[in-house]
C-alpha cells in the first residue's frame, strides 16, 4: 500500500510539474514576445519624430545641431541613447551615455544603410541586453547615412525571470496539495475500503462470514466484490464438499455429494457428454427497461435439475421462453449458465406461438397434466394441440442431434410430460445414444390413462427409451399395467421391463429430491429465527402475528390451495384461541395463467383468502396473507425458516419439493412439516403429519396438533426426516439414475432402428 501511494505521489508530482513547466514556457515565450514588440514599437515612434531634423541637421553638416538632437532626444523610458552615423558609417553625433558601449557602429545600422530600410536587432552591450534600432539617413547628395536608437531591454528579461520564479512557486504550492489530497483520498477511499475488503476476504476464507454477506460500504467496488463473493462462495462450497466426504469416509457411510456425482458422471460417461431435454429452462432472460433481469421459474424439474448440471458441466436444452432470452444467446442459441457462475451450457429451442398454445399450454397442461394427476380436472384432447405435440417434440429432437452431431454414445436424460414422444424419435436416429425419461408427475392407473385417445403413441413414444424414471413404485406399477394394455410387447414383472419388438426399456423409482450434503451452518442459520425476527418479517408483509404456517406453490389445482385455506378457516373456528395468533404465509407463484381453470384459480384463491380473512381478522392480525408472485428462492428461505409448520396438501403430486426445500431449510431442527398423503414426498417422509387435504377436519387438527407438538417431539421427527433427504438427495437421484443408464445393453446400431407402427392393436 505505502508503495503504492508513493508511486502515484511521484507520478503525479512528475505529471504536475511537466504540465505545468510546458504551461509557463509558453506564457514566457508569449510574454517576452509581447514585450519586445512593444519596446519596438517606442523605438520606431522615437526614430519618425526624430529622422526629419537629423536629416535637416545632417544635410547642413551642422555637427553642434546634430549633437543638440541627439541630447536633446528626451527622457523617454529605457531609452540609453541616440548616435547620427555619416555615409562611412561614423560617428557624426552620439548621446554622451552611448559612447562608452557603442564603440563599433552596430550591425543592424549597416543592414539599415545598405538595404535602405528601418532595422532592429536585440543584442548584448557588455552586460545590458538592448534594443539597436536603425533608420537610414539622407541627404541631398544622395549620400546615406544612419540613425541608431538605443533602448535598454534588461527589463525585459527581469520581467522572464519573474514568470519564471512565479511558476516555480506555483507548481511547489499545486504539488504539495495535490499530494497531500491524493494521500487522504488513497487513505479514506481505496486503503480503507481495500483494509476492509482484505478483512472480509479473510472473513469468507476463513469460514467466519457467509458469502451472502455483503461487502461492508464498498460502492466503487461492487463488481469485484460480486466476483470475490462468488469465488468465496465456489470456495466455501469446495471446501464444504471435502470436508463432508472426509467425514462420510470416516464415518464408512457413503453419502452422494456434488463432488461424488461430477467424479462418478465422469467415469461412467468417459468421452461422453451428458444432455438434458425439458420444457421448462432454468434461467428467462427478461426485458426490464434498458436492462435484462434474470428470473428462475417455479420448477420442481428446474430445483431438482441445476445442482446436477452444475456437478457435470452438461447441455440442457430448453424451450426459451423469457421474452428477451433471444438477445441473450450466441449464434447457436447457447449460453453458459449460471449467468453469476457459469457451469453448465443451456441451449434454447425457440417455439412459435401457435405451438407454444397448442404443445404446452394445449396437450401437454390441459391434457397430459390433468390426464395423470387425479385432480378432478376434466382433460382436454384437440386433435391440433396433438398435432403441434408431436411437432414440437420433433424440433426438440432436431435441436438435440445437432447438439450430439460427431459424438459417440451420448447420454440423454429427457424430462418429464412434454416430451413423451422423444425417446423414441431420438432413437430411430440415434440407436446409439443412451437414453432416459425421467416423468416428474404421477403416472395414474391404466383405466384412467386409456381415456387419452393418443395413450399408445404416447406409450410407444415413451418405450423408445432405454430407461423409463418415475417418483414411486406405484407410478411403475401403473405404466407398466398401461404398457401392456395399450401396445404389443412383452411386460416382464420381474425385472421391471417391458421389451417391445428388439428393444428393451427398464422401469424404475428414482425419488427425486433436493440438495442437502452442506450441513454447515451459514450466519447462525442453525439457531433459527428469533421472535423479534419473525415479528419482523411478518411486519414486512403488514400483519402481526405469533404464530406462523408456510405454503409455497405454483397456483396450481393439484395443489390444494383451497383445500388449505379452508383447514386454516376449521382450524380457527374450532380454536379459538389460536384466533389473532396464527396466520398462513401463502406465497403462490400464478403459473399457466394462459389456461381458464388456472386463470378462474388464482381468483378463486384470493377471494378464498379473502372471505376467511374478513371472517376473523382483528387489528393487524389475519389469518392468510397470499403473496401472489414469484418468489425467488432467497426470498422464500427466510419465511422457511421462521415458520412453525410448513403445509403441503397437493390433492396428488410426483414428489413435491417444497416439503423437502422446507426440511433442507430448517437447520434449527425446528418446525412441523403438515404433508398430503397423496405425495410422492409421503412415501419418504413418514414424520410429517401425513394428512387427506380433502378432509378438512383432519387437515385443521395437524395444524394444532403441529402448534401444540413438544419441542423435543419435533426436534426427533424433524432430524429423521432431515436423515432421510440428506441421504437420499438430488446427488444420489442423479448418480443411481445415470448409473441404471449406463449399464444398459444397448441392443442396436447407429442407423438400424425400424420406425414401429404403433397403431397395430395390442396382444390380447
Ligand atoms: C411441474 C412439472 C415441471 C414443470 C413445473 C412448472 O413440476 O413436472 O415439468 O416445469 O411443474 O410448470 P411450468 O408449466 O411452469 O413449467
Amino acid at each position: 500500500m505505502r508503495l503504492f501511494s508513493a508511486r502515484l505521489i511521484i507520478s503525479l508530482i512528475l505529471g504536475i510539474t511537466l504540465v505545468s513547466l510546458s504551461f509557463s514556457y509558453y506564457q514566457v515565450v508569449r510574454e517576452k514576445r509581447v514585450l519586445r514588440g512593444d519596446l519596438k514599437r517606442r523605438a520606431e515612434v522615437l526614430g519618425e519624430s526624430l529622422v526629419g531634423n537629423v536629416e535637416k541637421a545632417w544635410g547642413e553638416g551642422s555637427t553642434q545641431a546634430l549633437q543638440l538632437l541627439v541630447q536633446g532626444s528626451g527622457n523617454h523610458e529605457h531609452l540609453i541613447g541616440v548616435a547620427v552615423y555619416d555615409q562611412q558609417a561614423q560617428v557624426a553625433a552620439m548621446t554622451p551615455a552611448l559612447g562608452k558601449m557603442l564603440t563599433v557602429s552596430p550591425e543592424a545600422l549597416t543592414q539599415a544603410m545598405a538595404e535602405d530600410r528601418a532595422e532592429s536587432s536585440f543584442v548584448q552591450l557588455g552586460n545590458t541586453p538592448v534594443l539597436i534600432f536603425a533608420l537610414p539617413l539622407h541627404r541631398h547628395d544622395g549620400s546615406v547615412g544612419g540613425l541608431a536608437i538605443v533602448h535598454d531591454a534588461s527589463y525585459i528579461h527581469a520581467q522572464m525571470l519573474h514568470v519564471w520564479r512565479e511558476t516555480f512557486l506555483r507548481v511547489l504550492a499545486q504539488v504539495v496539495l495535490i499530494a497531500f489530497i491524493t494521500l487522504l483520498i488513497v487513505r479514506w477511499s481505496i486503503g480503507g475500503p481495500i483494509a476492509r475488503a482484505a478483512l472480509w476476504m479473510k472473513g469468507l476464507r476463513t469460514g467466519r462470514i457467509s458469502s451472502r454477506q455483503e461487502m461492508p460500504g464498498l460502492d466503487m467496488f461492487r463488481p469485484l466484490a460480486r466476483e470475490v463473493a462468488t469465488m468465496a462462495a465456489s470456495l466455501s462450497q469446495a471446501r464444504n464438499a471435502a470436508e463432508n466426504e472426509a467425514r462420510l469416509r470416516d464415518a464408512g457411510e457413503s453419502m452422494w455429494t456434488a463432488g461424488r456425482l461430477s467424479v462418478h458422471i465422469r467415469t461412467r460417461l468417459g468421452e461422453s457428454r451428458l444432455f438434458v431435454v425439458s420444457n421448462r429452462e432454468p434461467y428467462m432472460h427478461q426485458r426490464n427497461g434498458t436492462s435484462l433481469k434474470v428470473v428462475v421459474p417455479p420448477s420442481g424439474l428446474v430445483t431438482a435439475l441445476e445442482p446436477v448440471l452444475k456437478a457435470c458441466d452438461g447441455t440442457w436444452i430448453a424451450h426459451g421462453s423469457g421474452d428477451a432470452d433471444m438477445e441473450a444467446v450466441d449464434a447457436q442459441d447457447c449460453l453458459r449458465v449460471p449467468p453469476d457462475d457459469p457451469r453448465y451450457t443451456l441451449r434454447r429451442v425457440w417455439l412459435s406461438k401457435e405451438e407454444e398454445e397448442g404443445y404446452y399450454y394445449g396437450f401437454a397442461n390441459e391434457g397430459l397434466w390433468p390426464l395423470c394427476h387425479i385432480a378432478h380436472t376434466r382433460p382436454t384432447f384437440r386433435a391440433s394441440d396433438w398435432q403441434h405435440y408431436e411437432e414440437v417434440n420433433c424440433k426438440f429432437r432436431d435441436a438435440l442431434l445437432e447438439e450430439i452431431e460427431g459424438m459417440d454414445a451420448p447420454v440423454v436424460l429427457v424430462q418429464d410430460y412434454h416430451f413423451a414422444l422423444l425417446p423414441r424419435l431420438i432413437k430411430e436416429k440415434r440407436p446409439d445414444a443412451r437414453v432416459a425419461i425421467f416423468w416428474h408427475i404421477p403416472w395414474p392407473n391404466a383405466e384412467a390413462f386409456g381415456i387419452c385417445p393418443w395413450q399408445r403413441q404416447l406409450v410407444d413414444g415413451l418405450l423408445g427409451a432405454d430407461l423409463i424414471g418415475f417418483h414411486v413404485q406405484s407410478h411403475c406399477n401403473n405404466f407398466l399395467q398401461t404398457v401392456d394394455r395399450a401396445v404389443e410387447s412383452r411386460v416382464d414383472w420381474e425385472h421391471f421391463s417391458v421389451q417391445r419388438q428388439d428393444h428393451r426399456t427398464i422401469v424404475r423409482p428414482f425419488p427425486i429430491s433436493v440438495d442437502l450434503t452442506d450441513d454447515k451452518p451459514v450466519d447462525g442459520d442453525n439457531q433459527g429465527f428469533t421472535y423479534t425476527e419473525r415479528a419482523a418479517l411478518l411486519r414486512s408483509i403488514g400483519v402481526e402475528a405469533t404464530l406462523m404456517g408456510i405454503g409455497v406453490d405454483r397456483v396450481d389445482y393439484t395443489k390444494g390451495i383451497p383445500e388449505r385455506f379452508l383447514a386454516v378457516e376449521r382450524f380457527l373456528e374450532q380454536h379459538p384461541s389460536y384466533q389473532g395468533k396464527f396466520t398462513l404465509v401463502q406465497i403462490g407463484a400464478p403459473s399457466r395463467t394462459h389456461i381458464k381453470r388456472y386463470h378462474d384459480l388464482l381468483e378463486e384463491v384470493e377471494a378464498e383468502a379473502e372471505r376467511i380473512n374478513l371472517r376473523f381478522q382483528a387489528g393487524k392480525w389475519k389469518p392468510i396473507v397470499f403473496l401472489k408472485r414469484q418468489h425467488s428462492h432467497d426470498e422464500i428461505a427466510p419465511y422457511y425458516r421462521a415458520a412453525d409448520l410448513c403445509l403441503v396438501t397437493s390433492l396428488h403430486d410426483g414428489m413435491n419439493l417444497v416439503a423437502k426445500e422446507f426440511l433442507a431449510a430448517r437447520r434449527d431442527e425446528r418446525g412441523v412439516l403438515i404433508l398430503s398423503q397423496f405425495t410422492g414426498a409421503a412415501r419418504e417422509l413418514r414424520d410429517a403429519l401425513l394428512v387427506n387435504p380433502y378432509d378438512i377436519d383432519q387437515t385443521a387438527n395437524a395444524i394444532r396438533v403441529a402448534l401444540e407438538m413438544e419441542p423435543e417431539e419435533k426436534q426427533l421427527r424433524m432430524q429423521r426426516m432431515r436423515k432421510v433427504i440428506r441421504e437420499n438427495n438430488i446427488y444420489r437421484w442423479a448418480g443411481n439414475l445415470i448409473t441404471e443408464l449406463c449399464e444398459v445393453r444397448l441392443d442396436t446400431k447407429k442407423g438400424d432402428a425400424k420406425p414401429i407402427d404403433v397403431l397395430r392393436a395390442p396382444a390380447a
